[in-house]
């Protein structure tokens, strides 16, 4: 059992007010919240050796590239990489699904198919239909159900020999599902198919052995897991890293320039033009130290109860639906109460000092399907409580009544 009031003081963000109310803070899906261990790591970067990384002979920025690739060394044994330049810092998912996506435009032709779920955030679909605009290549997708979970049975149908590249999240940003990605990612390599996980949801809730999975790409953001904004990770099998071309053209990512050919590094440096985000990076690790040191097994259990106790307590609403409702999901809780615009909910819960994201969440498919406009969506991390499930529950009743 987690000791949540001793993990809550990690956080100083979260014994602030807003609107005079203690923050309740629902919108981790969104991003997360920092521990004071990750925040301490970002100060002391640039207190004690703020420096260009892998450039200069000084000890500033030796300490700084030491940390850095220490850094990846965590990445890398966290996820279980079986190289650690089959880790590529990034600028987060998005960055990476582009990476990939721009790569592939050299390796695919008129006449391949691509296929991508019916689930997907709006990064792991506009990369790709951007990729088939360049090369004629077919976008396909495996359709979703009431219950927000893919149709396995017509993704069979979709594979061929003609497919290319799946790509699909591991947990539905929207709706919180857990994909099958094990099942997918057997059936694609069975036709040939190389597939790209988009881990940015699941990584606060699982912690994804990639070997194992035997994925092809896998990516995410740290800012999903108690680290920074502006840094992920792009993981690639060292056979399809490269088989890529790079995607910037820059310093660091060179081996040779002349003004008649210039010849790329080695991986990972490859894929990493020009000066990174190199606290990001280091902050990264740190944030990894962190949510292992509360246990992924913990995390679940704890996060799972407070799953069935949020959606309980708000089926209790009178008109309350909520999308989404396979067994297999993690701690998202997307909903509406009648036809109450959920914008209208979303800003009165945050007069009450709450914060919850409302609208499309990047997945304007998912809102087509079960023809709404957007959902209040709520996603709880292992330090939120269930007294706080209370306060949200009792909020979203106060907005409910003040709409009808
Ligand atoms: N992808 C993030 C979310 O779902 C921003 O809110």
């Amino acid at each position: 059992m987690l000791d949540v009031a001793t993990i809550r003081k990690d956080f100083p963000i979260l014994s602030r007010k807003v609107n005079g109310k203690p923050l309740v803070y629902l919108d981790n899906a969104a991003t997360s919240q920092t521990p004071q261990q990750v925040i301490d790591v970002i100060v002391d970067y640039y207190s004690i050796y703020n420096a260009n990384i892998h450039r200069g002979v000084h000890t500033l920025s030796q300490e700084a590239t030491d940390k850095y690739e220490e850094a990846r060394h965590k990445i890398q044994a966290h996820f279980n990489a079986e190289k650690a330049h089959e880790i590529i810092f990034t600028s987060g998912t998005t960055h990476s699904i582009n990476l990939v996506a721009n790569g592939f435009a050299s390796l695919i032709q008129k006449g391949d198919e691509v296929i991508v779920s019916a689930l997907e955030h709006h990064s792991n679909i506009v990369p790709w239909q951007m990729l088939c605009e360049k090369t004629g290549a077919t976008l396909k997708v495996i359709p979703m159900n009431e219950e927000g979970e893919l149709v396995m049975s017509d993704y069979d149908n979709l594979l061929s020999n003609k497919t290319k590249l799946v790509f699909v999240n591991h947990i539905s940003n929207a709706l919180g599902t857990i994909n099958p990605i094990e099942e997918i990612i057997k059936k694609a390599h069975h036709v040939g198919a190389a597939v790209l996980v988009d881990g940015a949801q699941a990584c606060p809730h699982i912690k994804p052995d990639v070997q194992k999975l035997d994925v092809d790409f896998y990516v995410v953001s740290a800012h999903k897991m108690c680290g920074p904004t502006g840094v992920g990770m792009l993981y690639g099998k060292e056979t399809w890293l490269n088989k890529l071309p790079p995607y910037q053209g820059g310093g660091e990512m060179i081996a040779e320039v002349t003004f008649e050919e210039t010849t790329y590094a080695d991986l990972p440096h490859k894929f990493e033009a020009g000066t990174p985000n190199i606290c990001g990076g280091i902050a990264f690790g740190a944030a990894i130290d962190y949510m292992n040191s509360i246990g992924f097994d913990n995390i679940a259990t704890y996060e799972n109860e407070l799953l069935d106790y949020a959606t309980k307590k708000l089926l209790e609403i009178d008109g309350l639906r909520i999308y989404g409702n396979t067994k297999n999901k993690t701690s998202v809780i997307s909903f509406n109460v009648g036809n109450i615009h959920p914008y209208d909910i979303g800003s009165i819960v945050d007069k009450l000092g709450i914060a919850v994201r409302t609208g499309h969440h990047c997945a304007q498919p998912i809102m087509d399907y079960y023809k709404i406009p957007g959902t209040v969506r709520a996603s709880f991390a292992f330090y939120n409580t269930f007294k706080e499930v209370d306060t949200f529950v009792d909020a979203v009743k106060r907005a409910v009544q003040m709409l009808s």
